[in-house]
C-alpha cells in the first residue's frame, strides 16, 4: 500500500474509533460526562462557585431572577397538576395507579417529551424511571447535564393498560396539558423522543427516521426529534444517530446560553 493510502486508512480508523468511544462513553455502561468543564450546559451544579461563594451583585441578581422564575413556574405547574388529578376526559385515569405529570427543573432550558408512562412510571408517578429512563439519564449526562437540569414529560400522563400504544383520542384529549406545560416551562430547546411525541407535536405522520437529525419549529421553539430510549434498547446500533442528534442539542443550548450571557 502507498504510504499516503496507509496514512488515510489510519486517520479514518482513528476517526471511527473516536466516534465509537464517544458513543460508548455517552450511552454505554459507564456514566461519564463528555462536556468539558468550561463547556458545561448544566446551570448551577451543587458545588459550583456560585453556590459556595458569596455572589457578586450581577450574579446575585441573576440568581434571584432565576429563583423567582422557578418559583412562579413551580406554582403554575402545581396548579396544572392539581387540575389533572381530577381529569376524567378519558378512561385511563381509572386504570392508572398514579398520574405521571412530569419531573425536573420548572425553568429548564431543555425539555424532553416521551410517549406515555409504563409500568414503573405508573407505580412511581414519575416519567422515565424504568430501563428506558436509565438510558435517558445517560443520554442527558452525555451532553453535560443532569436529570434535574432538564424537564421530562410525556404526551400521555396516564399509563395505557398493558403498555399499548396511545390512541388518537387519548392523545387529542391529553395534548392541551402538554401544551400548557411547555407554555409554562418555556424551554429554549425541545427534544421529542420517538414517534408519538414527534408526530403529535409536529402534527405530521412522518417517521422518526425522516424527522430526526435536524431542528423543527414548535411554536417558535427549536425541536430536535430523536429515537425513543426504549427503541434504542432494542436497536443499540442507532445509538450513534441519537448521539449525533444530542450533540446538536448540546451545541444549540451552548450557543443560546452564550448569546444570552452576552446581552
Ligand atoms: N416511555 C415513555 O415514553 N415515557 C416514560 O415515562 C417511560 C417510558
Amino acid at each position: 500500500m502507498h504510504p499516503g493510502e496507509i496514512k488515510k486508512e489510519f486517520v479514518s480508523i482513528l476517526k471511527a474509533l473516536k466516534s465509537r468511544v464517544e458513543i460508548e462513553k455517552g450511552f454505554g455502561i459507564e456514566i461519564v460526562t463528555l462536556a468539558r468543564s468550561d463547556n458545561r450546559v448544566s446551570k448551577d451544579p451543587p458545588d459550583s462557585p456560585i453556590n459556595r461563594n458569596p455572589a457578586t451583585t450581577k450574579e446575585s441578581c441573576g440568581v434571584q431572577a432565576r429563583m423567582s422564575k422557578k418559583e412562579t413556574r413551580t406554582r403554575q405547574l402545581e396548579e396544572l397538576r392539581q387540575e389533572m388529578l381530577t381529569c376524567h376526559k378519558c378512561p385511563l385515569n381509572e386504570s392508572r395507579t398514579n398520574l405521571v405529570f412530569g419531573t425536573g427543573d420548572p425553568a429548564a432550558d431543555l425539555m424532553f417529551v416521551g410517549e406515555a408512562p409504563g409500568r414503573d412510571e405508573d407505580l412511581q408517578g414519575e416519567p422515565f424511571v424504568g430501563r428506558a429512563g436509565q438510558l435517558l439519564n445517560k443520554i442527558i449526562e452525555a451532553i453535560g447535564m443532569k436529570r434535574n437540569d432538564v424537564y421530562i414529560a410525556n404526551v400521555l400522563k396516564c399509563r395505557p393498560p398493558g403498555n399499548r400504544n396511545p390512541q388518537p383520542e387519548e392523545i387529542a384529549l391529553c395534548m392541551p396539558y402538554l401544551i400548557k406545560q411547555i407554555e409554562i416551562i418555556k424551554p429554549k430547546v425541545l427534544c421529542a423522543l420517538g414517534t408519538f411525541a414527534a408526530q403529535t407535536l409536529l402534527d405530521t405522520k412522518a417517521s422518526v427516521g425522516t424527522l430526526r437529525g435536524k431542528f423543527h419549529d414548535y411554536k417558535g421553539i427549536p425541536m430536535m426529534v430523536t429515537y425513543h430510549p426504549a427503541y434504542l434498547l432494542r436497536n443499540p446500533n442507532d445509538k450513534a444517530r441519537v448521539w449525533e442528534d444530542m450533540k446538536k442539542v448540546r451545541d444549540l443550548l451552548l450557543e443560546l446560553t452564550h448569546k444570552k450571557s452576552q446581552t
